[in-house]
This record gives C-alpha cells, sequence and structure tokens, in this order.
C-alpha cells in the first residue's frame, strides 16, 4: 500500500477479530518498527511482544478493560530503555566495526556521552519516551502499509504491567500498540484544518 494511502486509511481499532497475524508479517512489521528514526540513533526502546491469550487477559483489567487487548493478535509493549550509557557504549563498537577513525569517533561519542551525563534520571526517561513514539508512529502505519490494524493505546497501567510482565526497571512501560484485524467499523477520521496548524 502507498505510504499516504497507509496514514490515511489506519485508525484506532477499538476491536480486533481474534485472527493472528502471519509471523513473516509480523516480522517485517517489526523490522520498521526496528528502522525508526532515534536522537544519535541510540534506539532507546525495548519492545515486549506479547500473544499468549492468558496474558492478554490479565493484562485487559490493567487496560482501562479495553477490548483491543484481549481482540487484538499481538499487544506490543513500547518500553523506553533509560540506560542510555549502555546504549552509547554499543554505537561506539558498532562505528568502530564499521572503520570510522578514532579521531571522528572520540569526539563524536564524546559528545554524546557528555549530552547524555547532563541529564538527571527524569529528563533521562523523557529523552527515551519522545524516541519511542517515533517507533509508534512507524507501527502504526507500518501495520496499516502491511494490510492489518492497530491501536496506539496510552490506557494502562505502566507498573502493573512491569509487574506482570516482569519487566527489568531500566525498561520503563511508555505505550502499547495493539495490532491486528479489525473487527469493527471506522468513525470518520477528522483532523484540525491545514491553517490551523501550520504557521
Ligand atoms: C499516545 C496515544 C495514546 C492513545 N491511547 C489510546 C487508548 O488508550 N485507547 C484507544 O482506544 N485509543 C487510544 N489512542 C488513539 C487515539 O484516540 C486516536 O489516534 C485519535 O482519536 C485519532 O483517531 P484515529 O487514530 O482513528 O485517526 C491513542 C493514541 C495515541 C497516539
Amino acid at each position: 500500500m502507498d505510504f499516504k494511502d497507509a496514514v490515511m486509511q489506519r485508525y484506532a481499532t477499538k476491536q480486533f477479530d481474534g485472527r493472528l497475524i502471519d509471523e513473516s508479517l509480523l516480522f517485517q512489521l517489526l523490522d520498521i518498527i526496528r528502522f525508526s528514526p532515534s536522537a544519535f540513533n541510540l534506539q532507546p526502546w525495548k519492545i515486549k511482544i506479547i500473544s499468549s491469550a492468558k496474558l492478554k487477559e490479565k493484562l485487559k483489567i490493567h487496560s482501562n478493560n479495553q477490548l483491543q487487548i484481549t481482540s487484538c493478535s499481538h499487544l506490543l509493549v513500547f518500553c523506553a530503555n533509560t540506560e542510555l550509557e549502555l546504549l552509547v557504549n554499543r554505537i561506539e563498537q558498532k562505528l568502530e566495526s564499521l572503520g570510522m577513525p578514532l579521531d571522528v569517533r572520540d569526539p563524536y561519542i564524546g559528545m554524546i556521552r557528555n549530552y547524555i551525563s547532563s541529564m538527571d534520571p527524569e529528563r533521562r526517561l523523557s529523552f527515551a519516551r519522545e524516541q519511542v513514539f517515533v517507533a509508534l508512529a512507524n507501527a502504526v502505519n507500518g501495520a496499516k502499509a502491511l494490510g492489518f490494524d492497530s491501536c496506539p493505546m496510552g490506557g494502562f497501567d505502566p507498573a502493573a504491567y512491569s509487574e506482570a510482565l516482569f519487566i527489568p526497571d531500566e525498561y520503563v512501560p511508555t505505550v502499547l500498540c495493539a495490532i491486528g484485524y479489525a473487527a469493527d467499523t471506522p468513525t470518520p477520521k477528522w483532523r484540525f484544518p491545514r491553517e490551523d496548524l501550520f504557521f
């Protein structure tokens, strides 16, 4: 599907029909998410993939009982990865393996480390969360482009999710994306007019 059509036809699906997304299609979506842009290419996200009906049932009560949770094919739990130093180390290793000369690599990595070290824990989390939402955008539009539906979801209890899914402290559940095949009918889409948004 053309990108513009995917953006225009995608909608926040309220109920799915329970059909499973084929694994190869799912992996295509995971790659679309994986290739999302992020500041310094830090990719500060981890995404838990839930397909177990039992687990989804358990999570529903921590998600305002929203029907998407149990009717979707897979529930993607987008977590912000706050261990930014470890990510910088990985980037440094990657740039080294790509042959970036030391005199270019060192100042670049130093600049990122400097930037990160100036952040308090709260800013660190909000920085990582900002990047997660870019990946979320890729997820919802990517799903439609691949021929299925999605719902981005902020209506859930992050602490309860962490506990139920045994998510380590450094990963903070930030937003959900339920994916599957829609069983509802989209309401007419509306947005503020162009002149109100662009100045
Ligand atoms: C960060 C975020 C959180 C959202 N949380 C929920 C949610 O918990 N439940 C839900 O049904 N829709 C949720 N939505 C969907 C929005 O309500 C929806 O995108 C908006 O009303 C526009 O409708 P459309 O996506 O169908 O065009 C969320 C969307 C975003 C981007």
